[in-house]
């Protein structure tokens, strides 16, 4: 049982406050998680409790998330079966009593759900894939790795927020992260020699200034070939414009980069110009997050060829991939546990993309933490795929090593790479 529930403001990879959950149990096992934090957020995720003190932080602080946790959750919480996650998650959701979560707010919330999900695992003394997966979560997923960064990820003349390599060819996983990382420095090689910039940005990807979206793409592929690698065949590419953060007043603005206004029809040509030209497996957030009906055009035009997935429209909330399933709207869902905010209610988001015959893609959000947790969940729920940014930056390599720590425990039972939808 529940024995105590702590919390502490901490930082995240940007520097923001966020918060860290410790929970131990009477028998004396102990856990920790932390929770991430968006940039590019979704209109109707669960509400991240900020103090809003312009004193603290800039108003960014957790304190209040974290007195949440210690004055209103932990005393529920106490004395309650650590192995019965849906109903924490459901008390949790209880207690909170609003819809989005916006009382004790979704870090608060989600930092106990995925603390109390770990200190379960210790306590069946399982490796928490195998505690929330069970015996047949053995699958490694095709890690794509954000290594150019753009939108509001980077201060660049790129307008599309992630351009991804997705080394679908490689045997294992661990090849798929050497496939991964020789393409990472390759690009490194050629943005220095164009005599462009190779800092990162929020997710580890470089932030060029390029001269157009299109140059993103060429560059990469160049650095796939320069690698040794097979463009399409060995390494793919996987994008998340993130398009609602340059659509403004019922058009999409490509101002970043000079390359002008755009309808949500001019926007689907677009798309399916580059999946013509380049080797496109996946397009996430191509649109709006309100601009359902443009998704649905997106998804009749390249449906078949490639995985539309929506991230902001549906922030992991199954009322909206319902509305998704009923209305052709995409075949594929983003699914990042701070956007709803308990382990149980992913899960149920995860269960419905199952039943729909649809893919997910696992996601980390631009401001992480040094938790794996995201690794586990990922190889649990089975999808084949993850985002875990690129291939630096600790709070990135901390999921992706966890990655080979898993397929190394799980030696030659491990399986790896993408389903076939
Ligand atoms: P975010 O970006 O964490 O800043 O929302 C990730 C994404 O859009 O997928
Ligand atoms: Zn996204």
């Amino acid at each position: 049982a529940i024995k105590a529930v702590d919390a502490m403001e901490i930082l995240d990879s940007r520097g923001n406050p966020t918060v860290r959950v410790f929970v131990q149990l009477e028998d004396g096992t102990c856990a920790q998680a932390s929770v991430p934090s968006g940039a590019s957020t979704g209109e109707h995720e669960a509400v991240e409790l900020r103090d809003g003190d312009p004193k603290r932080y800039g108003g960014k602080g957790v304190l209040q998330a974290v007195k949440n946790v210690r004055e209103v959750i932990g005393p529920a919480v106490t004395g309650m079966d650590c192995t019965r996650q849906v109903q924490l998650d459901q008390t949790m959701i209880g207690l909170d009593g609003t819809a989005n979560k916006s009382r004790l707010g979704a870090n608060a919330i989600l930092g106990v759900s995925m603390a109390v999900a770990k200190v379960a695992a210790q306590s069946c003394n399982l490796p928490l894939y195998a505690y929330l997966g069970g015996p047949n979560a053995v699958r490694l997923p095709v890690p794509m790795m954000n290594v150019l960064n753009g939108g509001k990820h980077a201060d660049n003349s790129v307008d599309f927020q992630e351009f991804m390599i997705a080394p679908v060819g490689a045997p294992n996983f661990a090849e798929a992260m050497r496939y991964g990382s020789e393409t990472f420095h390759a690009l490194k090689g050629l943005l220095g020699k164009q005599g462009l910039a190779t800092a990162v940005g929020d997710e580890g990807g470089f932030a060029p200034n390029l001269k157009s979206n299109e140059h993103a793409c060429e560059i990469i592929l160049e650095a796939i070939q320069t690698a040794g690698f097979a463009p399409g065949e060995d390494i793919a590419l996987a994008l998340d414009p993130a398009a609602s953060s340059f659509h403004e007043n019922g058009v999409y603005n490509l101002s970043k980069s000079g390359q002008g206004i755009k309808t949500s029809a001019e926007m689907v040509a677009l798309w399916k110009s580059w999946v013509d030209k380049y080797p496109i497996i996946l397009l996430e957030d191509g649109l709006d997050e309100n601009d359902w009906s443009g998704f649905a055009k997106l998804t009749d035009a390249l449906g078949d060829r490639i995985q539309i997935v929506g991230d902001d429209i549906y922030v992991t909330n199954t009322e909206f991939i319902r509305r998704g399933i009923s209305e052709g709207t995409s075949n594929a869902v983003l699914i990042k546990l701070n956007q709803i905010g308990t382990v149980t209610e992913t899960v149920e988001a995860v269960r419905l993309c199952k039943l729909a015959g649809w893919s997910f893609l696992m996601s980390h959000r631009s401001g992480e933490t040094e938790d794996s947790f995201l690794a586990d969940f990922a190889v649990a729920m089975d999808g084949g795929q993850i985002k875990s940014g690129s291939v630096c930056r600790s709070e990135r390599l901390c999921k992706y090593n966890r990655f080979l720590e898993i397929e190394r425990e799980l030696g030659a039972h491990a399986n790896f790479g993408l389903y076939d939808f």
